[in-house]
């Protein structure tokens, strides 16, 4: 039983396979927390000390012994202006001028389903619910705080409702998806920063007294900060010791606050950002949080990431195409921009078939009067110069050649030079009175209005459904500015960015209902909007616009802490590369590029025959591989050089190494694999150096697991700018 309440002792106690939540109605009703960490028996009820520290104050009912504080207790779902004065989770204000909360106990109910939030995306399948309705007398303000749990995933996810059951009007000014309060200190935070071209990095560092944020204001998840945190303790590694995912699962603004408070303990708040939100809520009515997924582990980071990335693709993303064989495909951005035209379409295309590519993509460039990047974003009709007789016959010749199709569009965005903003100036977010902010000379449409949402819908849809198109590449190039609707009154204001996000799922959710049988990738200049949000209905995600393979190590290891490889779109592109001017080794780009969806992103004309003949053994190695990388756990066996892939039936494990810094006379490159069955053997099944070097006598030699885990696996001497090797070991 996931879900059990001890009326008693009123504690809830929440397990799933390996960890236990649990927590416990104070005595006159507040909601505390006792414990989250390994499954066990005990009840940690006698954690919740009474203690007297200076200026924490006492609630009215509380105020005999003194040492009763909501400054001090661990919490649920931490108010505002009744005596704790950490990070709050719920700040609102009433017409009458009413601030804070101080919420008590209700009711609670048990479902044996998995709850839903309206108009976000949330985990689905077999899961238990739990909801908690906490009260505040004075403001008439309820919160009902949701918790689903998934047992055998060992994920715990939150959200909340805030309920208006008062009579006065409500101002929500933060409502936080989940607080999570650490009774003893010690940990540290690892976060995943960056910016355009280099995202999330990951950074780790012990927290400092005082409250450290990582968040976003940008309108979207962001190239900046993910919206993804790990508390771990100082000696945990990737194989070992404590550690707690937070991730949110939202593509907008966001923060996440975590206090290390004067006892030591630590509070971490997820949710929605507050800056500028202000949410009306008149009686009866309910504002609805976001989810944040909560995992734990005591076995280290890799086991949390590949809790996380299980998790998310088979109970986040929702498109049939998370769990199947993806098509290998060639995008036409780096191999030709904007410079398209069918003819020139067409020769890619056919040079991409030859190769053995599955799909092709034609990206920007296709549309209105797009030559450059000044304009045409909303005309969504194709350019009548690049394609006189019309997209379709240009699509179909490209099916002819037995290629699936795929386009690119940036739905949310306008440009000033169109013809959708000269036909609708106020369909764009901007301030009356005020030049707006440009970015990539594009302004962003107001996607919390249902005109604008309906009229995408429109217009994609048919767009979709007068063409053969298998594949959407959705772009996001800039970040919100001037967050004005001219469709919502002035007290309504503070509810556009959120409303703007809004607006983006439901036209995701109608278009991937409707389409479920075209494979939707999210992109944002690369990896600036790359969340679980976007996973729900894109089960692929271009990484970052940086295709250097060296560059993606970093990126692609940060990125594989919280999500897994098979949503990371990652693509071969030519050399030198068009965003750092470093040359690589073809097989060293493909080694990187396995390590995601897989694709190319050049113009074919510009390989050898040579390369040629590569890309094709490229290709067909991949489908060899395609779903050990799909469906494999994945292990980072480095800071980023040397990974693995495991089958789940650890039959065939895959070892990838790229050589960053080449020395003369080089120490060996030993490394030492993991997740492999000890007793059992296994053998080099091939290995694979781009031709440089080779493993003598290797297919005679056997190891057992043991041997691989303990002593490892020594590579040949690699030499040259940014060797890879690939290696198949399996079990015989
Ligand atoms: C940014 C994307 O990340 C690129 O791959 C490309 O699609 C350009 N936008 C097109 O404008």
């Amino acid at each position: 039983m996931g879900i059990c309440y001890d009326s008693d002792k009123q504690i809830f106690s929440l397990t799933t396979r390996d960890t236990l939540y649990q927590m416990q109605l104070g005595p006159v009703g507040h909601l505390l927390h006792l414990y989250y960490g390994p499954k066990t028996d005990c009840c940690f009820d006698y954690l919740q000390l009474d203690r007297d520290c200076g200026f924490s104050p006492n609630p009215y009912d509380h105020q005999e012994g003194r040492g009763w504080s909501l400054d001090t207790k661990a919490q649920e779902y931490s108010s505002q202006h009744a005596g704790d004065y950490r990070v709050c989770s719920l700040s609102l204000e009433t017409d009458a001028g009413l601030s804070g909360t101080d919420l008590r106990y209700v009711n609670y109910k048990v479902f044996n389903h998995k709850y839903e939030i309206s108009g976000m995306p949330s985990a689905f399948g077999k899961a238990q619910s739990l909801s908690i309705t906490l009260a505040d007398a004075a403001t008439g303000v309820e919160v009902e705080l949701l918790y689903g749990v998934f047992e055998k995933e060992n994920v715990i996810t939150r959200a909340v409702r805030v309920k208006n059951a008062g009579t006065s009007v409500v101002t929500i000014e933060k409502a936080a998806s989940a607080c999570l309060d650490l009774p003893f200190g010690g940990w540290q935070l690892l976060h995943f920063h960056g910016r355009h071209t280099m995202e999330r990095a990951m950074e780790r560092r012990s927290l400092m007294n005082g409250i450290q944020t990582v968040s976003s204001t940008r309108g979207a998840s962001s190239h900046q900060h993910n919206p993804f945190v790990i508390l771990c303790q100082p000696e945990t590694t990737e194989d070992f010791g404590e550690c707690y995912g937070m991730m949110l699962v939202y593509s907008g603004n966001h923060r996440t606050d975590i206090e290390l408070d004067q006892s030591g303990s630590v509070r971490a708040v997820m949710g929605i950002h507050d800056d500028g939100f202000r949410w009306t809520l008149n009686p009866g009515e309910v504002f609805e949080t976001p989810e944040v997924l909560m995992t734990f582990t005591d076995k280290g980071l890799t086991s949390l990431s590949q809790t996380y990335h299980k998790f998310i693709q088979h109970h986040i993303c929702r498109s049939r195409f998370a769990l199947e064989r993806r098509p290998v495909l060639l995008n036409s951005w780096e191999a030709a921009y904007m410079d398209i035209s069918e003819g020139k379409l067409l020769s890619i295309a056919k040079g991409a078939k030859d190769l053995g590519v599955e799909l092709f993509v034609i990206d920007d460039g296709w549309f209105g009067q797009r030559d450059d990047d000044f304009r045409s974003l909303g005309d969504w009709f194709p350019n009548k110069k690049k394609f006189p007789g019309g997209l379709t016959p240009t699509l179909q010749k490209i099916r002819d050649l037995g290629l699936k199709v795929g386009l690119w569009v940036e739905p949310e965005m306008v440009n000033e030079d169109s013809g959708l903003y000269r036909a609708h100036p106020d369909w764009a977010l901007t301030v009356p009175g005020r030049n707006p902010t440009m970015s990539r000379s594009q302004l962003v449409l107001d996607m919390s209005r249902a005109d604008v949402v309906d009229w995408l819908y429109e217009t994609l849809s048919t767009l979709l459904r007068e063409n053969p198109i298998d594949y959407i590449k959705w772009d996001m190039n800039r970040n919100l500015a001037d967050v004005y609707s001219r469709a919502l009154p002035a007290a309504r204001q503070g509810e556009v960015s959120h409303r703007f996000v809004l607006g983006y799922y439901d036209l995701m959710e109608r278009l991937t209902r409707e389409f479920p049988d075209v494979l939707f990738e999210g992109c944002a200049g690369g990896g600036g909007r790359f969340d679980a949000g976007v996973l729900a209905y894109s089960p692929q995600i271009w990484c970052s616009d940086n295709t250097d393979p060296i560059a993606r190590l970093t990126i692609q290891h940060g990125t594989s802490f919280g999500y897994p490889i098979a949503c990371m779109g990652s693509h071969v592109s030519a050399s030198p590369n068009h965003q750092t001017g470093r040359s690589t080794p073809l097989h060293t780009r493909s080694t990187v590029a396995m390590a995601g969806t897989f694709g190319y992103e050049l113009d074919p004309a510009a390989l050898t025959e040579e390369e040629k003949e590569t890309v094709r053994a490229q290709i067909a190695r991949f489908h060899e591989l395609q779903d050990l990388i799909r469906e494999g756990d994945y292990y980072r066996l480095s800071d980023g050089s040397a990974w693995e892939l495991v089958s789940e039936d650890k039959k065939e494990a895959l070892l990838s190494f790229v050589l960053v810094d080449p020395t003369s006379n080089p120490k060996p490159n030993h490394i030492r694999l993991k997740g492999l069955v000890p007793e059992a053997r296994y053998r080099v099944a091939w290995a694979d150096f781009g031709g440089k070097a080779s493993l003598p006598h290797e297919e005679s030699r056997t190891f057992t697991g043991t041997a691989l885990m303990r002593g490892g696996y020594t590579l040949p001497i690699l030499f040259g700018d940014y060797p890879a090797v690939q290696i198949l070991f399996k079990q015989i």
